[in-house]
């Protein structure tokens, strides 16, 4: 049997990175950032003076980009040419420029396949923006966390860094393929109000409840 995925997605800066860290801390799962992978080909483009609109150039270089996506303990990575990427994946220029890329449909297969690859050995808690929708459609373990915007526009300012969040989440939402959406069958968790314990105790208890009944 395919080895669970649990799948949360939301907005930029809903507090779902930190949640889903700590879901998979509690169930002894692999953590996975998909946002790290799309920002880094990003940067990897940024690098090269490839803009995200030079759509048949970035398809054409895909397979050839040094980027490697592992793991460190249960924790995903992102290296280029052997170098672990880190503060480079949150530079202003990667910030302005990811939405964009991620909007490319064959970095979207690109990444999807590579997403994949990761649950076919493990359990694992992904998050990203489509891992509901696209990437896991079939899992039962779906959620979709977000904060009113003044909330999340706090959260990153307090991370100390500049990022028009609202410009992404526009672009995110509508792009034609796999866009940022609730997938119907995701349980909604407004963590306006909510701390992170409170969020990660919900998830938990739902994975718990599902386990349970499939059991
Ligand atoms: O989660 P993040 O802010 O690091 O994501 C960076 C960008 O990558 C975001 O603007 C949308 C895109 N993304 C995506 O399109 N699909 C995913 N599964 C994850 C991220």
């Amino acid at each position: 049997m395919k080895p669970p995925a649990i799948a949360i997605d939301g907005p930029a800066a809903s507090g779902k990175s930190t949640v889903a860290k700590l879901v998979a801390k509690k169930l002894g799962y692999t953590f996975i950032n998909t946002g790290a992978m799309y920002r880094a080909i990003a940067w990897y483009l940024a690098q090269q003076g490839v803009a995200p609109a030079q759509h048949e150039k970035i398809a054409e270089m895909l397979p050839n980009m040094p980027l490697d996506f592992g793991k460190e303990g249960a924790v995903s990575t992102v290296l280029c040419a052997g170098k672990r990427l880190g503060r480079e994946l949150t530079e202003p220029v990667v910030n302005d420029s990811v939405s964009l890329v991620a909007a490319i449909p064959e970095v979207r297969a690109f990444l999807l396949h590579k997403q994949r690859e990761y649950n076919e050995s493990e359990a694992v808690v992904m998050e990203g923006r489509d891992i509901g929708t696209a990437v896991f459609p079939d899992t039962p373990f779906k959620y979709y966390v977000t904060a009113s915007e003044e909330v999340r526009a706090a959260r990153r300012a307090a991370q100390g860094l500049t990022d028009s969040i609202r410009e992404r989440d526009k672009n995110d939402r509508e792009r034609a393929c796999s866009p940022l959406t609730r997938a119907a069958d995701a349980r909604v968790i407004d963590t306006s109000d909510m701390t992170v314990e409170q969020v990660v105790a919900e998830i938990v208890n739902d994975i718990k409840d599902k386990t349970q009944v499939q059991s």
